[in-house]
């Protein structure tokens, strides 16, 4: 019967060596059984035979691991495994996953901005649908409102502004829903008070107001301990952007920016448009430079003394009283499509100062004015506006490059308007013979 060498592991080894031992025996036998041929160096030492069997063990772990990783590469890459991708391989696969889900970020950024045009449409129309209905509703009630609006006489209408009369247009100032969908741009110019920025608001460039933690007010306000915290110190600055909004609403003139929207939400600061406090919205101008004005020609330099002098005009009657420009500088106006046009309105004052003698009502050191029988300085306002618009603006544009033809006139009107003996009428006036050189 022929040795079958199955059985147990520990066994077989037994059998071979038995088996040595007994071809000792019978000499001839050992060709019969191949096996123990192959098993021979086994046979050298235990040690051997035992780190056989590892590398053995060691051998059938690794063909198996080897199988498995090359059936999860197979399936993978014929597109198996219930992962639903067909076809490919397993990095054309992952190339495709990243481009899907890239694809799907750009829609979902496609799809925002399609929310955010369609809620600027549909605010589009119901602004049409508002100024549609005031129209109408104007039309039927209102008449003669022009005349009560607070800038006839001037000769110009506000063409700018978003309807035809003083009724339409404070109805259609726009609130918190219009200024929440403002595309801010860059900030253009920082006062002591307001931070201003570009912004575009229905297609439209407009100027966007807000009180700053870093403007120069909230800096004092701290520095001088009127208020401790800076959150405290900003509502300080807040109040003068709603001062300044409600001014706007009361005073509509060429020459005064006009107002467009005010949103007044909270006393928080916030970069975030929607989460501001209090944003204020006029048209946008450029910053006036004093000296970029007086190298303009002689005929601009005209018109801008022209539009100071039918400011002032408006300003000495109006909705609010005699009103002055009580900070009057180059930097608080702006142009606007050529013509000049107070922007700070934050300091008006239609308070005339109080007085016990005349001597109190002063404009350059000098007496202006009387003091009336109420105590007070009357027509003070009107004075020393007239004053500082020599001083900031009529003085340095008329003084030089003037055209010898028009030299004596100019010089005269200077010397009147420096001693005060001019109302704003008496400068439009005599500045309309300087327009045309003869
Ligand atoms: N409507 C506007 N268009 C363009 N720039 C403006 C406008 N209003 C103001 N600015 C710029 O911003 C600056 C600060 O604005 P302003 O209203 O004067 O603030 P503050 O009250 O702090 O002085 C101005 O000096 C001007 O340069
Ligand atoms: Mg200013």
């Amino acid at each position: 019967m022929t040795y079958l060498p199955s059985v147990k592991a520990s066994d077989f080894y037994t059998k071979v060596t038995d088996r040595k031992h007994s071809r000792s025996l019978h000499g001839t036998q050992e060709t019969l059984h191949r096996p123990a041929g192959v098993l021979l160096p086994i046979t050298l030492c235990p040690r051997m035979r035992a780190l056989l069997r590892l590398q053995t063990y060691t051998v059938a772990i690794a063909l198996s691991s080897l199988i498995s990783v090359t059936l999860i590469f197979y399936t993978f890459s014929s597109g198996g495994g219930g992962s639903g991708i067909q076809g490919g391989s397993l990095f054309s696969n992952y190339r495709r996953i990243n481009h899907l889900e890239h694809a799907v970020e750009t829609l979902k950024s496609k799809l925002s901005e399609a929310e955010a045009y369609e809620k600027e449409l549909l605010v589009k129309i119901e602004d049409l649908q508002e100024q549609a209905n005031s129209e109408h509703a104007s039309t039927i009630q209102v008449r003669g409102i022009e005349e009560r609006s607070g800038w006839e006489g001037v000769g110009d209408s506000p063409d700018n502004a978003p309807g035809h009369n003083a009724n339409q247009r404070q109805q259609q100032i726009y609130s918190c829903r219009h200024t929440d969908i403002i595309k801010v741009g860059r900030t253009i110019g920082q006062g002591h008070t307001k931070v201003v920025q570009e912004g575009t608001l229905l297609g439209r460039k407009v100027a966007v107001k807000s009180a700053g933690m870093q403007v120069k007010s909230v800096k004092d306000c701290l520095e001088k301990g009127i208020y401790h915290k800076k959150e405290d110190c900003l509502i300080l600055a807040m109040y003068k952007v709603l001062k300044e909004a409600m001014i706007l609403r009361q005073v509509r003139h060429p020459h005064i920016v006009n107002l467009i929207g005010l949103c007044a939400r909270s006393e928080n600061g916030s970069p975030n448009i929607k989460e501001r406090g209090i944003t204020l919205v006029v048209e946008l101008g450029t910053p006036v430079h004093l000296h970029e004005l007086v190298e303009d020609t002689w005929a601009k330099r005209v018109k801008y003394c022209m539009e100071i002098g039918r400011l002032l005009q408006f300003l000495e009657d109006s909705p609010m009283g005699s009103t002055a420009i009580s900070d009057f500088r180059d930097e608080q106006f702006v142009i606007v499509d050529g013509a000049l046009k107070l922007s700070d309105v934050d300091d008006l004052s239609s308070t005339e100062p109080d007085c016990d003698e005349n001597m109190q009502c002063l404009v350059n050191g000098k007496s202006a004015v009387k003091c009336s029988s109420n105590m007070k300085c009357g027509g003070l306002n009107a004075s020393l506006n007239l004053f500082h618009a020599y001083e900031v603006f009529i003085g340095p544009l008329l003084s030089r490059d003037v055209p010898p033809s028009l030299d004596t006139a100019a010089k005269r009107l200077l010397k009147s308007l420096q001693k005060g003996e001019l109302d704003a009428e008496g400068m439009v006036y005599r500045l309309k013979n300087l327009q045309s050189i003869p």
